[in-house]
């Protein structure tokens, strides 16, 4: 019988980690766990309270509270902070500039990723984030860390923006805030974004997502079979 795996798919910004793990969670049946979402809704839920990300306590505090849930839904899957929906709200590039001093502070990210335990404990899951493979699900049988150029990130978010109607920065500007979230993901105490020493690399600055996908499905099947 085919087990239902832990799938981690690791990355920086824009690497196509969400775009993959979802096709490969519906291609395999499993659930898709997206880590990112849920630190970008406690930075959703601070500014919307008037607390300054920066205030360390307050923001601990309110990531205690509140309720993060996910639901199906099409095309992105639905995230709710206290029964609210936050699917579109999250993605706003003031949550994105915000976001990175929210997931670095540790008592976050601990709240966190008990949830993210929780949720893949059961197995069948394709998780994607930061640190999935080397803190979130270290067992995880399948572990993948995807990389692209900032330059090929930034292109993508553009088009992605541009379709979604929120095409409020140039290029250069989103390889600027592209670079700069790497570095404070990269650089961070706890948990900074690091490739476990288990995780296949793979670069899809010029793969196609169905390259990326199959890849990834040959590696899942692989593990079934072990
Ligand atoms: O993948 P994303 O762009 O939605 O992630 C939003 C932010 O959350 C990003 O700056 C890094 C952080 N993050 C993290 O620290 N750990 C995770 N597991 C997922 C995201």
């Amino acid at each position: 019988m085919e087990k239902g795996l832990q799938v981690a798919i690791d990355g920086p910004a824009s690497s196509g980690k969400s775009t993959v793990a979802k096709i490969i969670a519906k291609r395999f049946g499993y659930v898709y766990c997206d880590t990112g979402a849920m630190y970008r809704s406690v930075t959703w839920a601070a500014l919307e309270n008037g607390i300054n990300v920066n205030d360390t306590k307050q923001v601990i505090d309110l990531a205690r509270r509140i309720k993060i849930t996910f639901e199906p839904g099409q095309p992105d899957q639905r995230v709710f902070v206290d029964g609210h929906e936050v699917t579109k709200e999250i993605r706003t590039e003031k949550i994105a500039a915000n976001v990175s001093a929210v997931a670095a502070i540790p008592e976050v990210r601990a709240q966190m990723v008990e949830q993210q335990r929780q949720i893949a404990q059961t197995g069948g899951i394709v998780m994607d984030g930061r640190d999935i493979g080397t803190t979130v699900l270290p067992n995880a049988q399948v572990k993948v860390f995807l990389v692209a150029s900032a330059h090929e990130r930034a292109r993508r978010r553009y088009e992605e923006n541009l379709q979604k109607g929120l095409a409020t920065q140039s290029l250069d500007e989103l390889e600027a805030a592209i670079k700069l979230r790497d570095q404070k993901d990269s650089t961070r105490k706890v948990s900074p974004l690091t490739q476990a020493k288990d995780a296949i690399l793979i670069d899809t600055t010029s793969l196609t997502i169905d390259q990326v996908v199959d890849e990834i499905s040959a590696l899942i099947k692989k593990n079934q079979d072990n």
